[in-house]
C-alpha cells in the first residue's frame, strides 16, 4: 500500500480535503494510508515548544532542530523519501509526482513559522519541495496538494478515461478546451467541429487548441515542447487537467477513438 506520513503542528488539518472525493474514496478503500504525527508531541518542555527565535535576529520564529529530529526519527520510513514542504524547495512537477506515486510513499514534513533550523534539514536529509512561487502560511496545504497529485495516479484510483486523456497529452501541452451540453450557452455555441463526428478533425482541432493555449499561457512549456525536448525524459510532463472525480458520466473526456 502507498503510505503517506505527515509531520505537522496542525494534525487536525488532516485528512481535510484528502478525506473526500477521489482521494477520500481511495483512502477508505485502502488504496493508500495516511498517518499524521503531531510534532508538538516530541517537544521536551511542559509548554511543548516547537519553535524559537532565529539566531542572528530577525522576525518570526524557527522550527527547532531537536524537536523535529525526534519527530522524524519516530516515524518508520521504510524507504520513503523525506520531503520538507517549503517555498524554497525544488518546484514539484508531474514527472516527480509520477516517480513518487510509483514508490512506497512519502514522509512529509510541514514547515511553519519563518523556517526550519537548517541543521535538521541536513541531518535528516530532507528534500525541500515547493508547489509554486508563492508563500503559504505553512506546508500543510502544499503537502496535501502533493499527496493528492500522487494518490490519483495509484493503480485503480482513477478511471481509465482520465488516464487515457493524460497519456494523450504526455508531451508537455496544456489541455484543450472542453464543452458539454447544452449546445448553446448564453449565445456561445459548442464549436461545430466537436459535433461533426469526424474524429480526425476533432483530434486536429484539439491539438491546435492545446498548442495555442500552451503558446499563449506557458511560453516556458512551449519553448521546451518546441525545442524537441519532449516527453518525460526531458522533464516535460502532461499538464492535462482533470476534474473528473469519477462520480458522474463525463462523455466528452478522453481522446477520439
Ligand atoms: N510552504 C509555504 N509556501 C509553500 C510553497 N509554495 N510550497 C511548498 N511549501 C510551502
Amino acid at each position: 500500500m502507498w503510505r503517506a506520513g505527515v509531520l505537522t503542528i496542525f494534525p487536525e488539518m488532516f485528512p481535510g480535503p484528502l478525506g473526500v472525493s477521489l482521494a477520500g474514496k481511495a483512502l477508505a478503500a485502502g488504496a493508500w494510508s495516511l498517518d499524521v504525527h503531531d510534532i508538538r508531541a516530541f517537544a521536551s518542555d511542559k509548554h511543548r515548544t516547537v519553535d524559537d527565535t532565529p539566531a542572528g535576529g530577525g522576525p518570526g520564529m524557527v522550527m527547532k532542530a531537536d524537536v523535529l529530529a525526534r519527530a522524524i526519527d519516530a516515524v518508520a520510513q521504510e524507504g520513503r523519501p523525506r520531503l520538507l514542504m517549503s517555498p524554497r524547495g525544488v518546484p514539484l512537477t508531474q514527472v516527480r509526482v509520477e516517480a513518487l506515486a510509483a514508490g512506497p510513499g512519502v514522509v512529509i514534513v510541514c514547515g511553519r513559522f519563518e523556517g526550519v533550523d537548517e541543521r535538521v534539514i541536513a541531518a535528516r536529509d530532507l528534500e525541500e519541495v515547493s508547489i509554486g512561487d508563492y508563500v503559504l502560511s505553512g506546508g500543510e496545504i502544499a503537502g496535501m496538494a502533493l499527496i493528492d497529485a500522487c494518490v490519483r495516479l495509484l493503480p485503480g484510483v482513477m478511471g481509465a478515461t482520465a488516464s487515457s486523456a493524460e497519456e494523450s497529452f504526455a508531451d508537455g501541452l496544456l489541455e484543450y478546451p472542453q464543452f458539454t451540453r447544452p449546445q448553446a450557452f448564453e449565445g456561445r455555441p459548442i464549436p461545430d467541429v466537436l459535433l461533426s463526428g469526424d474524429h480526425a478533425r476533432i483530434a486536429a482541432w484539439r491539438r491546435a487548441e492545446a498548442e495555442r493555449l500552451t503558446r499563449e499561457r506557458r511560453p516556458d512549456l512551449w519553448a521546451k515542447h518546441h525545442s524537441g525536448l519532449r516527453g518525460k525524459s526531458a522533464g516535460v510532463e502532461s499538464i492535462a487537467s482533470d476534474n473528473d472525480d469519477g462520480l458522474r458520466p463525463c462523455p466528452r473526456r478522453g481522446v477520439p477513438d
